[in-house]
């Protein structure tokens, strides 16, 4: 019988130890993103500049970032690779292109100097926001896909603007910030029937529910405004409330990332399971 020396068997295991190890690092591979600021040649930051990956040397996310009053964007959930970033004013003009390198499960900066003449005020994105079902060119400051579901969102110094939009014509949802899987999540769902638009300002007391409205867990219902559309399999709910509504059952959103849960159903029973659901962040 062939021997097998025990320094053989040390070189054997160590191969094959690192053979794993690489395997699992391939497989540990996190999505990172990339940040930073648009200003302009005299350091004065951009608000309402439009930035997005647009080539890269793996997938990345079609995210466009809108610039906040600080001149600060931020696009998450980028995959590890090397991006080109192009920065466009609101009539499409590309006005600034720059690469990063995004590691895994890191944030990488990524700022930009714009000229000042390029910038024309009625160029930024920035267009009044109107609860009437549909997603204007210009009415939100960010927007994230996962998959079938998008949403759009913007904000001022007082009030949330929110719209979402997903291929169902069951109900669809947000969740914002909660504890752990849906556990304190406060939800806003809503659905169209018959034309009719119905929506729901609700908190999810546990882990997968129930999430009951504010209004019967002693709190308020304080969505303000609200509209939405059902139209080629699709829906969308647009609504509007206060950043911070003053209600236990409502977090407080602030500026920089919020995370989300959202989900949709397959009917408009909204104690029936989603067909999708997920996790995310909306960047204010
Ligand atoms: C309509 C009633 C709902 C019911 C009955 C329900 C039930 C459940 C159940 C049983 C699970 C665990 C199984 C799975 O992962 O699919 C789950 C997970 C989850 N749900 Fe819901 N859900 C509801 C609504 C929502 C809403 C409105 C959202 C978001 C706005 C949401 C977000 C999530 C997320 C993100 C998970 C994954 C949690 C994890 O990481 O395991 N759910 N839900």
């Amino acid at each position: 019988m062939k021997r097998v020396s025990y320094a053989g068997l040390v070189v054997i295991t160590l191969l094959s130890a690192l053979i794993i190890m690489g395997g699992c690092r391939a497989t540990q591979q996190e999505t990172g993103g990339i940040e930073g600021t648009v200003t302009d040649i005299n350091g004065e930051p951009v608000a309402g500049m439009g930035v997005s990956i647009v080539s890269g040397t793996t997938g990345f996310p079609e995210i466009l970032a809108i610039t906040n009053e600080d001149g600060y964007y931020r696009i998450g959930s980028v995959p590890p690779g090397k991006f080109d970033v192009a920065v466009h004013d609101g009539e499409g003009n590309r006005i600034g292109l720059e690469s990063s390198v995004v590691r895994s499960g890191e944030v990488s900066t990524l700022n930009f100097t714009i000229p000042t003449q390029e910038v024309s005020e009625e160029a930024k994105l920035a267009e009044e926001w109107k609860a009437d079902g549909l997603f204007g060119d210009r009415e939100y400051r960010g927007e994230t896909k996962y998959g079938d579901y998008e949403i759009r969102w913007a904000s001022d110094d007082k009030y949330l603007y929110i719209g979402i939009r997903a291929k169902t014509t069951g109900w669809i949802a947000v969740g914002i910030e909660p504890s752990s899987k849906m556990k304190d999540a406060d939800m806003v769902f809503g659905f169209v029937k018959d034309g009719e638009t119905t929506i729901s300002d609700a908190f999810s007391t546990g882990a997968y529910g129930p999430h009951s409205p504010d209004t019967e867990l002693g709190g308020t219902d304080d969505i303000l405004e609200f509209s939405g559309k059902e139209e080629g399999g699709f829906t969308i709910i647009e609504f509007k409330r206060e950043l911070n509504t003053g209600d236990k059952h409502d977090k407080e959103l602030s500026n920089g990332a919020n995370r989300i849960i959202w989900a949709y159903g397959s009917t408009d029973k909204l104690t029936a399971k989603h067909t999708r659901r997920g996790y995310g962040e909306i960047m204010l």
